[in-house]
């Protein structure tokens, strides 16, 4: 038996009266898998718990299949759990371990056969008589997932089942959950921070900051069309370059998108989604440029629709395959606080200390603004070469994917093609404006 599991509105709010999950509403569908992605403190395991029957929900309703599920027992649900520290009773070996939840459910039943069967799928028929201390790591996250499986549950929940595991045994446990849950065909609903992880696993995906939720759609739509800058520095690696901009749209001439020292200059005729862009005039804009956006190439091998910038290269991290080259272009990058660091705890906001350094500054400033969607650095001062911004990041301001046989080194002015069909540009709140949002009727012809 699978399940639908429906949130409607939910809220959660802890003694103090914080909320850490606001108004949350999804719709899974029976069989799908179904990420929950974001940065540590975001309220994941929050919403699991409710789920699951573990934590109250304050307000709002969880259904499932369509019926009001919130006093539900967590017995009655019949949900299995698997969380990243996952507890195997260390005196049993694994046949115990698998079959304990059965012996729990139905005391005269024999759980041999379903035990069996577990650890068929598996593979760990070999491991059913060992101890957990004569596991290792990958071995037993197997057996705690034989244990959530012999059930037979109507719906998985798994919270960062594979954090505590090294990084190929990760990959390949990652190819076994989606197998298995597919072959099984349950609802599953992961908890991860790590976007690679959900990009990889989920049917969809739904992307949580500070409790709200910010986007739920297939991997390849968050990636393609994020709903906000927040999503949009969330997903992909390396993280999208995030450039503060100004649009200018003279009556009588070409319209820009300045960058600091240099400007993009959208070509004519202007696409739909430019034009779209005219009533920015004058304002601040983020600009979003993906590594696949810019190359590094000549002017002249310039394809329609490729701008040019130039850069100064500030450091050139070798990857084997690749290159990652940071550059800086003259122009001021966006910050986008509480990425992956957890939230700072609330502290009231301090009045700028006029002899701190500029990292100071930085730090301050993403902190005190970290409650809107984007915060970006408004100190007039660049960052100089010795300062780290404050999302870890190098210095520079655009990050640039090429391959290794390129000889670059610190110090040299290149020229750089920008893609302006790959162009995201978000306004002052974090939204994107361009590719524009699809919910405008009248424009859809
Ligand atoms: N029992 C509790 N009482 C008070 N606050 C809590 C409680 N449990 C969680 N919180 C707070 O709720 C927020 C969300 O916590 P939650 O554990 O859901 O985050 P998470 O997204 O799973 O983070 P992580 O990735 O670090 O596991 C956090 O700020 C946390 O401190
Ligand atoms: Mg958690």
């Amino acid at each position: 038996m699978t399940r639908a599991i429906t949130l409607h509105d939910v809220s959660k709010t802890f003694a103090r009266g914080v909320r850490v999950v606001d108004r949350l509403s999804l719709d899974i569908a029976p069989g799908e898998f179904l990420v929950l992605l974001g940065p540590s403190g975001c309220g994941k395991s929050t919403v699991l718990r409710m789920i699951a029957g573990l934590e109250e929900v304050t307000e709002g309703e969880l259904l499932l299949d369509g019926a009001y599920a919130n006093d539900l027992l967590p017995a009655e649900r019949r949900m299995a759990m698997v969380f990243q520290n996952f507890a195997l009773y260390p005196n049993m070996t694994t046949r115990g371990n698998i079959g304990f939840p059965l012996r729990v459910e139905a005391p005269q039943a024999d759980p041999g056969p379903r035990v069996d069967a577990t650890a068929r799928m598996l593979g760990i028929e070999d491991l059913l008589d060992r101890l957990p201390a004569q596991l290792s790591g990958g071995e037993r996250q197997r057996v705690a997932m034989g244990r959530a499986i012999a059930r037979r549950p109507s719906a998985f929940l798994m919270d960062e089942p594979l954090s505590n595991l090294d990084a190929k045994l990760r990959n390949h446990l990652r190819a076994e959950i989606t197998g298995l849950t597919r072959e099984l065909g349950v609802t599953t609903v992961y908890v991860t921070h790590d976007q690679s992880e959900a990009m990889s696993l989920g049917d969809r995906v739904a992307v949580l900051r500070g409790g709200v939720l910010q986007q739920v759609d297939t991997p390849r739509a968050v990636y393609a069309l994020p709903r906000n800058v927040f999503v949009a520095a969330f997903i992909g690696t390396p993280r999208i370059n995030l450039l503060r901009g100004v649009v200018r749209a003279p009556l009588d001439g070409a319209m820009t998108i300045g960058l600091g020292k240099q400007a993009l200059r959208l070509p004519e005729p202007l696409c739909l989604d430019h034009q779209l862009l005219r009533v920015q005039q004058g304002r601040e804009v983020i600009v979003g440029l993906r590594s696949e956006a810019v190359r590094i190439a000549k002017p002249a091998s310039a394809r329609p629709g490729e701008v040019l910038l130039t850069g100064l290269v500030e450091h050139v991290e070798f990857q084997g395959h690749e290159i990652l080259v940071h550059l800086n272009t003259g122009s001021r990058p966006a910050v986008v606080p509480d990425l992956e660091a957890p939230r700072p705890a609330a502290r009231p906001v301090r009045r700028r200390r006029r002899d701190g350094t500029v990292l100071d500054r930085l730090r301050e400033r993403a902190g005190a603004l970290r409650a809107g969607p984007v915060a970006v650095v408004d100190d007039a001062e660049e960052p100089g070469p010795a300062v780290t911004a404050p999302d870890g990041r190098l210095p520079g301001d655009l990050i640039v994917r090429t391959t290794p046989d390129i000889d670059l080194r610190h110090g040299m002015q290149i020229p750089l093609l920008v893609d302006l069909a790959h162009l995201f540009v978000f306004d002052q709140h974090g939204d994107r404006i361009c590719p524009a949002p699809a919910r405008l009727p009248d424009l859809e012809e």
